[in-house]
């Protein structure tokens, strides 16, 4: 009888066609990470063998080229499949299969999120974004008129915005300081936010990593200097968490709000929010929990009717992710990058907004060419050869937002860097 698998083998379709059609990826992460052991995750970051199964994992379209993964990212096919599968269960009784089989298990999302970001279970919300995250911490600590928060001015936009909101509403003082783009240290970085802290400061703002240069923060430093004054300090890490390795304690801020649609490849909605424990029961939470819980994380989790599945399926994601390690996706994730910008910054007319040590930054690199208008040269990418990067206009530069993931392809790498050389020539 010819099988599936004996049709495509006889029809030469190979392992990529298999994948496509059948759900053994897992069992292939397993197989490639069993090929690497022993490997450096320098060396893993070159071996094409390895990533090819990475890139066979996902149900993209290759017919575009995706280098806006700062902005949301497809999953790979075991977490969709995962999302489709609670989805379907759900809607059987939701009454029942949702609230009362699939619900309860979001405690084994929070241990298991907690055990990556290295804090306890206890300090973890799961949340539907990075906004959301955020927000609960922006808006529920307790400020008065006269009192200050200092954050920058390429902090994100929704996140200023709420700030602005209290400024309207409360009437606290906010401050956006200026860093310069790229810096030459992270000291410099430190310095800004630290210098600005007046007697009226209650609160220091900033991104773990910006988002439109992929600027990695001195957070420790900052977060530590702010502890001793007294002052809390919420971090934005919407594109840290999974892109490179870091915990809790290498941080040691008092809020922390991420995305998992973002660097975890997790379904699309989901993120969560750290608040170190001795801080919640004085944060109020935004959709209102009885009295009892003020003391609880899952305070933050009223939010009402919700689909279980997206939560529940960050299990999955948590489990390809570590499939790979988060060495060796850092690895990869700055060789993709280095590919690029590396070559790039050798033509006279561009411009790399984005400092290249690892210290500095991983898969994002802001990438202008000079002369040229950035939206124009993102119209051009996507008109001529179907690739989509961000275009970033702030008011101190300019430039081409450019994130690949793991399941870049070299070959979309190096279409880009040709690509950016004929625009600029
Ligand atoms: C720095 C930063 N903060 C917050 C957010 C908001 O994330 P989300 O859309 O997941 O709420 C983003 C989104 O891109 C971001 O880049």
């Amino acid at each position: 009888m010819l099988t599936r698998r004996s049709f495509l083998q006889r029809t030469g379709a190979g392992a990529a066609a298999l994948a496509a059609f059948t759900d053994d990826g897992p069992a292939r992460l397993e197989a490639a990470a069993r090929g690497v052991e022993g490997t450096s995750a320098w060396d893993v970051a070159r071996d094409e063998q390895y990533w090819r199964e990475i890139q066979q994992a996902f149900t993209l379209d290759r017919t575009i080229i995706n280098l806006n993964n700062g902005g949301v990212c497809p999953s790979p096919r075991v977490v969709h499949e995962a999302l489709k599968r609670y989805l379907d269960i759900s809607n059987q009784a939701p009454v029942y299969h949702m609230w009362q089989v699939l619900e309860p298990n979001i405690e084994t999302v929070r241990r298991r999120l907690a055990a990556a970001f290295g804090c306890q279970a206890e300090e973890l919300a799961i949340t539907r974004n990075a906004s959301e995250a955020l927000q609960i911490a922006q808006l529920g600590i307790e400020l008065k008129r006269g009192d200050e928060v200092v954050t920058t001015n390429q902090d994100y936009g929704r996140m200023l915005d709420t700030w602005e909101q209290r400024v309207r509403r409360d009437g606290i003082k906010l401050t956006k300081v200026s860093f310069p783009v790229p810096p030459k240290s992270m000291d410099v970085l430190a310095e800004r936010l630290l210098s600005a802290i007046t007697p009226a400061t209650k609160v220091l703002h900033f991104c773990h990593i910006a988002n439109l240069t992929g600027q990695i923060f001195p957070v420790k430093k900052i977060a530590d200097e702010a502890r001793r004054r007294g002052i809390k300090t919420v971090v934005d890490g919407a594109h840290a968490f999974a892109h490179f390795p870091f915990s809790a304690a290498d941080l040691g801020c008092d809020y922390y709000g991420t995305s998992l649609h973002k660097w975890l490849l997790a379904p699309i909605g989901t993120g969560f929010l750290y608040v170190r424990r001795e801080n919640i029961k004085d944060l109020w939470a935004l959709t209102p929990p009885p009295a009892a819980r003020n003391d609880d994380i899952r305070k933050f989790e009223e939010i009402g009717t919700h689909p279980a599945a997206n939560h529940n399926a960050i299990a999955e994601a948590l489990a390809f992710h570590e499939g790979i390690g988060i060495e060796r996706k850092a690895a990869r994730l700055r060789y993709l990058r280095d590919r690029w910008a590396q070559r790039l910054a050798k033509h006279p007319k561009v411009r790399i907004h984005t400092n290249l040590d690892p210290a500095h930054s991983c898969a994002i690199g802001n990438v202008q060419i000079v002369g040229i208008p950035t939206p124009k040269v993102v119209a051009r990418l996507w008109e001529r050869w179907r690739i989509i990067a961000t275009p970033i206009v702030h008011s101190e530069y300019e430039g081409l937002r450019v994130t690949p993931n793991v399941y870049t392809t070299l070959e979309e790498i190096d279409t880009f860097a040709g690509a950016m050389e004929e625009i600029a020539g």
